[in-house]
């Protein structure tokens, strides 16, 4: 049966129903409403990273326990935000509990390495098959090391990068991450735009965009600036469409076009490391960078980052060509948590729990938007899933702009008042479970669903 268009949904009746929404949602948060206030005076938007706050105002969390998070009014969901990811380990797990007080207790930093930072070295380097790592304190991080290691290793400045994508907010990559249509031009040669202002306009046309999934685009940027390109760097899942996967093939050709243009490939991997696959995308497609970026869910809830990469590029660092340094890098808190979440949390059944789950998660709404015939796709890989508001697919992020950001938003807040707490982004973010989830915990998220799915559709 054909989806029915977005445009057959009565719009205007899905914002009364946001209406609704919103004030129930009031009613249950009056604590959280006047603390924005109160917190909005010290604190730009009232909170700590401008992503933090999102309509109808930022949620705040006061704990969490296993699946569970409690906002500050007391009231209780089941987390599928999981901090974008981040606690795939679950809230306040026993073993890394454990862990952090045993390494606070010793001492939590000396700007010195601590023997747990081997133990997480060797660990990811089996995930991924990778020989050499080194560890920061963010996905930015992250991304920064890696262009910049690209561009030591050839001497060259371009980076490539696909339109739509987050890589963290230093200035190399801050470039067409979510661009508007009268700025981006044509999509056979995207325009690089910059993210923010206080970019300078130079470092920004040192990165080159292209389209997710499009394999000739890249050879033209290449065939465009020969010998010019450093590298290109990707999520090889993007994570913040729902879940957009590669189309078959797409990650082996521009690994061989990097290569065969003397460029290097780096995957970020900073939402998909540890949590698409126990491999991460590596293990999940099947093809290996030169280089990957980890953060989020490696550190077991601490602040983290990591890069693992090939001897060409760490051997930048192994012979002091490249400094890559930090106060914090390897710290011994995030060195133990790491060592506990990837040793002894996240095994490889963990992985074959999540597909279980996941599975009667995706049946379930699929069943639901083939019942109603919504203009809805899901997609779930590991412990990861996103539900696009799009009858089309979508492939890269241009396909994403038509849809209506008031039916992702009204779902969000349904979701929200039934106690499914997924990323306040509701448009664009695809989200997590974790161990911790059950099926009871799914199944709330598909029967929620389907109530919304009678909602929208007007019953
Ligand atoms: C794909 C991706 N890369 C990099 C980053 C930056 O990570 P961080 O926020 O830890 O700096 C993010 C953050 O959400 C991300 O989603």
């Amino acid at each position: 049966m054909v989806a029915r268009d977005v445009a057959e949904l009565d719009l205007e009746w899905v914002e009364q129903l946001i209406g609704r929404e919103e004030s129930s949602l009031a009613d249950k948060q009056p604590r959280s409403i006047a603390y924005q206030r109160q917190a909005g005076s010290r604190l730009p938007g009232g909170v700590s990273s401008s992503w933090q706050t999102a309509p109808p105002h930022p949620i705040y969390v006061s704990r969490g326990e296993g699946s569970r998070v409690w906002d500050l009014d007391g009231n209780e969901f089941v987390d599928f935000h999981n901090g974008y990811g981040v606690m795939v380990v679950g809230h306040a797990h026993p073993k890394i509990v454990e862990a952090v007080k045993r390494r606070i207790e010793l001492g939590s930093h000396f700007a010195q390495p601590t023997e747990d930072a081997l133990i997480v070295a060797d660990n990811l380097a089996e995930r991924t098959g990778l020989p050499m790592w080194r560890f920061g304190n963010s996905g930015t991080e992250s991304t920064l090391d890696a262009v910049r290691l690209m561009r030591a290793a050839t001497g060259r400045d371009l980076l490539l990068k696909v339109e739509g994508i987050y890589h963290g907010h230093h200035d190399a990559l801050m470039v067409s991450v979510y661009p508007q249509p009268d700025e981006m031009g044509p999509p056979e040669r995207p325009n690089s735009v910059a993210q923010t202002p206080g970019l300078p306009q130079s470092y920004v046309e040192l990165t080159r965009v292209v389209p997710f999934n499009d394999v000739e685009a890249v050879q033209r940027v290449f065939d465009e600036f020969p010998g010019q390109i450093a590298g290109m760097i990707l999520e090889p899942c993007m994570t913040n469409l729902g879940l957009t996967l590669p189309e078959p093939g797409y990650l082996q050709a521009i690994k061989d076009l990097c290569h065969s243009n003397g460029a290097y490939l780096a995957f970020d991997e900073v939402k998909t490391g540890a949590t698409v696959a126990w491999g991460g995308a590596v293990e999940a497609f099947g093809v290996t960078p030169d280089i990957a970026c980890f953060a989020k869910a490696i550190g077991g809830g601490l602040p983290c980052g990591g890069i693992g990469g090939v001897e060409e590029l760490m051997g930048l660092v192994v012979r002091g060509r490249v400094d890559q340094v930090g106060t914090f890098n390897g710290n011994p808190l995030t060195m133990a948590a790491s060592r506990a979440a990837l040793t002894e949390v996240l095994t490889k059944d963990a992985y074959r729990r999540f597909d279980e789950l996941l599975g009667v998660l995706r049946a379930g709404v699929q069943q639901v938007i083939d019942e109603r015939r919504l203009p809805a796709r899901i997609t779930t890989l590991g412990a990861k899933g996103g539900v696009n508001w799009s009858a089309d697919p979508i492939r890269e992020y241009r396909d994403a702009l038509g849809i209506d950001e008031r039916i992702g938003y009204a779902a969000w807040l349904w979701q929200f008042n039934r106690g499914i707490f997924k990323s306040p982004w509701a448009k664009w973010e695809s989200w997590t479970i974790s161990v911790a989830h059950d099926e009871d915990d799914v199944r709330r998220y598909v029967e929620n669903f389907a109530g919304f799915a009678e909602a929208v559709t007007g019953g």
